[in-house]
C-alpha cells in the first residue's frame, strides 16, 4: 500500500509540511516563515490568510521535493500552534480580524474580571486550566467586544471561531467543514475536558454564542476530505492535535507517567496522566492529550517561557556569540559555571513559580567570571527550569498514587545540544532520551492520521517505531543533584525577593 503521510505543522514562527513514510522516516520537508505582527506592546497577531497561504505553499513544495503526487498521500495530519484565535465569516470565508496569537496579553483585564467573579475553581475543575489571557476564550471575547459589527454578526450565526487547525480545515475543504479536536479545544477555557463538550456555563460566563464553536472530534478520526483542486484529489484528514500534545504522541508517550520536553524558544513539558483527570497541586495545567477514541486522556503541562530564547539573547543582546550553534563551544570553554546562576525571567516566571512581575537575574559574579561562565549558566538555566517542572510533575504523580517520571524524552531545536542534555540528565537523575526523529510534533500528527486510516493497527505498533538515537544517563549522585537544585531555588528566591 502506498502510505506516505503528510503532516501540516503550522507553528508560531513558521508553517511547515513534512512527508513521512509508513515507518515514520522523513522523506521531505518544506518550511516558510510567518510574519509576526506587533500592533502595540503585549499584542501579537498573525494574518490568517498568510497562515493558510504559507501552509498551502509548503504542502505543494514538499510534494515536489519528495517527487510524489497527491495520489501518493494516504492521509493528512494537522498540528498547530495552540490557543491562537481566528474569527471569520461563514459566508465569505473572510477573517473579521487578524488572528490573536497565544502570546498576546490583551485579554488580561477580562481575566482579572473572571477571577473577581470567583470563577477560578470552576474553570480549573472543568477545563484543567488557570484563568489566563494565554487561552482562546478571552481572546475570542475581546474580538466580539472590539471588532465593529462582530457581536451582532455572531448573534445572527454568521461567524465561526476556530483555533488554527479549524481555520486550516475550513480552507482545505472550501468552507464546508468546521471542526477541531479535543486537544485544541482543551486550550480554549470553554471546553469541559471531563465530558468532551463545549461547556454551557463557561460559554455563558464569557458571553460567547455556541453557534461560533466548531464540532469537536477525537484527535485520530476522519475530520474531512481535502478538496483543494490544486492538491489534485480528495485526501482524508485523519489526525489533528495541538502541537504539544502531538509531540507527546510522536514521542510514543501513551501511558501515565511518560513525559516529553520540547526545547524550543520556550520549553513545553507534558506528562501523560492516563484516563484520570487529576488537577495539579503544583501549579501545572491539566490538558486533554491527543485522543484516539472518545475516551478522555489527559496530560499535565508546564512551560518554560525563556528556553532557547536565552541563547538568542546571548547572540543578539549580549553579542557573545555570532550563531546559536557556537553556544556549546563557549559554554565548554569552562569546566562549570563557576558559581554563576542565571534566571532568565525576561517576561516573568511560569510554572511552578507563576510570577508575572519578576525580571531576570545573574548572580554569583566574581572578578574571575568570563563570558564562558555566563554562557554556561544561560544554557544550564534551560535545564534548571525544565527540572523544576519535571520535579513538580513527579510530585503530582506520586500524590495521585502513581510513580515519579522514569525517563524524559526530548525533542526541539536545543535538544541537539549534548552538553545541555547531559546536564539535564545529571540534574534529574533519570535518563534523558533523544529519539532518531526529533520532528516529533509533525510525526505525532502523521501517526494520528495513519491510525485512523488503517496504516497502523494500534498505538503499540507506533511504540515499536519510536527509536532511540542517544540516551544520556545521569552521572551525578542524588546529593550532588539536590545541592544543584537547592542552588537554583536559592537563585529563584533572590530573583523573586531580591
Ligand atoms: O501553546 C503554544 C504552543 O502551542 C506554541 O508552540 O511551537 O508554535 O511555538 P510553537
Amino acid at each position: 500500500m502506498t502510505a506516505y503521510l503528510l503532516a501540516l505543522d503550522q507553528g508560531t514562527s513558521s508553517s511547515r509540511s513534512i512527508v513521512f513514510d509508513r515507518i515514520g522516516r522523513i522523506v521531505a520537508m518544506a518550511q516558510r516563515e510567518l510574519t509576526q505582527i506587533y500592533p502595540q506592546p503585549g499584542w501579537v497577531e498573525h494574518d490568517p490568510r498568510e497562515i493558510w497561504e504559507s501552509q498551502l505553499a509548503t504542502a505543494r513544495e514538499v510534494l515536489a521535493k519528495a517527487a510524489i503526487t497527491p495520489k501518493d498521500i494516504h492521509a493528512i495530519g494537522i498540528t498547530n500552534q495552540r490557543e491562537t484565535t481566528v474569527l471569520w465569516n461563514r459566508k465569505t470565508g473572510e477573517p473579521v480580524h487578524n488572528a490573536i496569537v497565544w502570546q498576546d496579553r490583551r485579554a488580561e483585564p477580562m481575566c482579572a474580571q473572571l477571577r473577581e467573579q470567583g470563577l477560578a475553581g470552576t474553570i480549573r475543575d472543568k477545563t484543567g486550566l488557570v484563568i489566563d489571557a494565554y487561552f482562546s476564550g478571552t481572546k475570542l471575547r475581546w474580538l466580539l467586544d472590539n471588532v465593529p459589527g462582530a457581536r451582532a454578526a455572531a448573534d445572527r450565526g454568521e461567524l465561526a471561531f476556530g483555533t488554527v487547525d479549524s481555520w486550516l480545515i475550513w480552507q482545505l475543504t472550501g468552507g464546508k467543514v468546521h471542526v477541531t479536536d479535543v486537544s485544541n479545544a482543551s486550550r480554549t477555557m470553554l471546553f469541559n475536558v471531563l465530558t468532551n463538550t463545549w461547556d454551557p456555563e463557561l460559554l455563558e460566563a464569557l458571553d460567547i454564542p455556541e453557534s461560533l464553536m466548531p464540532q469537536v472530534k477525537p484527535s485520530s478520526a476522519h475530520f474531512a476530505d481535502v478538496e483543494v483542486a490544486s492538491l489534485g484529489r480528495a485526501i482524508p484528514i485523519g489526525g489533528v492535535a495541538g502541537d504539544q500534545q502531538s509531540a507527546l504522541f510522536g514521542q510514543a508517550c501513551f501511558e501515565a507517567g511518560m513525559a516529553k520536553n520540547t526545547y524550543g524558544t520556550g520549553c513545553f513539558m507534558l506528562m501523560h496522566t492516563g484516563a484520570d483527570f487529576q488537577p495539579s497541586e503544583n501549579g501545572l495545567l491539566v490538558t486533554s492529550a491527543a485522543q484516539t477514541s472518545v475516551q478522555p486522556q489527559y496530560a499535565m503541562e508546564g512551560s518554560v517561557f525563556v528556553g532557547g530564547a536565552v541563547v538568542q539573547w546571548l547572540r543578539d543582546g549580549l553579542k557573545a556569540i555570532q550563531g546559536s550553534a557556537q553556544v556549546q563551544a563557549l559554554a565548554e570553554s569552562v569546566p562549570d559555571s563557576g558559581g554563576v546562576m542565571m534566571v532568565p525571567a525576561f517576561t516573568g516566571l511560569g510554572a511552578p513559580y507563576w510570577n508575572a512581575d519578576v525580571r531576570g537575574t545573574i548572580t554569583g559574579l566574581t572578578r574571575g567570571t568570563t563570558l564562558g561562565h555566563v554562557a554556561r549558566a544561560a544554557l544550564e538555566s534551560i535545564a534548571y527550569q525544565s527540572a523544576a517542572l519535571l520535579l513538580a510533575m513527579s510530585r503530582d504523580a506520586v500524590a495521585a498514587g502513581g510513580r515519579p517520571v522514569a525517563e524524559l524524552r526530548v525533542d526541539g531545536g536545543a535538544s541537539v545540544n549534548d552538553l545541555l542534555m547531559q546536564f539535564q540528565a545529571d540534574l534529574l537523575g533519570i535518563p534523558v532520551v533523544r529519539p532518531e526523529v526529533t520532528e516529533t510534533t509533525a510525526l505525532g500528527a502523521a501517526y494520528l492520521a495513519g491510525l485512523s486510516t488503517g496504516v497502523y493497527s494500534d498505538v503499540s505498533q507506533l511504540s515499536t517505531l519510536w527509536k532511540v538515537e542517544r540516551r544520556f544517563l545521569p552521572t551525578w549522585s542524588r546529593a550532588q543533584a539536590d545541592e544543584a537544585m537547592a542552588r537554583w531555588e536559592h537563585a529563584i528566591r533572590q530573583t523573586i525577593a531580591p
